[in-house]
């Protein structure tokens, strides 16, 4: 897994090496593309929508929403994917801040119409994962959406099918979503949570 300086290092090439890793087919981008089309598929209005993305990146979801009129708040940790997002959203808003420790102060109690993150979260334990979301739901406003979008597998057995397939690339560091065993910690959360598979190692959870 990645910390901050290797994001750093990767955000000039990033784009062009998700891309390849996913016109390739090929764990832990097959299906990005397709990924994220239905994560805007859900945002029903992107003009004057406020959307907090958590692991903004370079902005390759939010930049989207951006040129469709959509107030974007990204954090993200590495200063240097920070900057690509800022030329690609110059009006957005941006924190520089570790999600490991839920939102920073500023966000604190700001409401959004949409929460998202794409290939960011594994950076989480299961733990870490439903303790945030939970967190997340006070920043939603009513009616609004949070959308998870990741490598990512509806069944330990299939995570496990993924691993085989593999080989090397697997990086065990990681900690994927496996719907079966994340949905029951968020039991009694007040979210309801759905999980849909896209591609053999990606999917999108959607709670609201
Ligand atoms: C694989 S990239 C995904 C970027 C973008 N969301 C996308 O879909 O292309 C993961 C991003 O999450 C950020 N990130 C990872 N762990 C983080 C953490 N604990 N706090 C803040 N940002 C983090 C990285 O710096 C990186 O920009």
């Amino acid at each position: 897994m990645l910390d901050k300086d290797g994001f750093d290092k990767w955000s000039a090439t990033y784009d062009k090496s998700v891309s390849s890793s996913d016109e390739e087919g090929r764990y832990p981008f097959a299906g990005y593309t397709t990924v994220l089309a239905e994560m805007r598929k859900l945002i029903a209005e992107p003009r004057g929508a406020e959307v907090l993305d958590i692991g903004v990146g370079t902005g390759k979801f939010s930049a989207g929403l951006y040129a469709e009129g959509a107030n974007i708040c990204g954090v993200d940790f590495s200063a240097a994917m920070l900057e690509e997002a800022r030329a690609a959203m110059p009006g957005g808003e941006f924190h520089h801040f570790d999600f490991a420790s839920g939102l920073p102060a500023e966000l604190r109690g700001r409401k959004f119409d949409y929460i998202v993150s794409s290939y960011a979260f594994h950076h989480l334990d299961d733990a870490g994962k439903a303790s945030f979301l939970r967190a997340l739901a006070g920043n939603l406003k009513p009616g609004g959406l949070i959308i998870i979008a990741d490598v990512a597998f509806s069944t330990s057995v299939e995570l496990t099918a993924c691993r085989a397939r593999s080989g090397e690339k697997w990086d065990d560091s990681e900690i994927y979503m496996v719907a079966e065993t994340l949905l029951p910690l968020l039991k009694d959360s007040g979210l309801k949570p759905e999980y849909r598979q896209i591609s053999d190692c990606a999917g999108i959870l959607t709670l609201h």
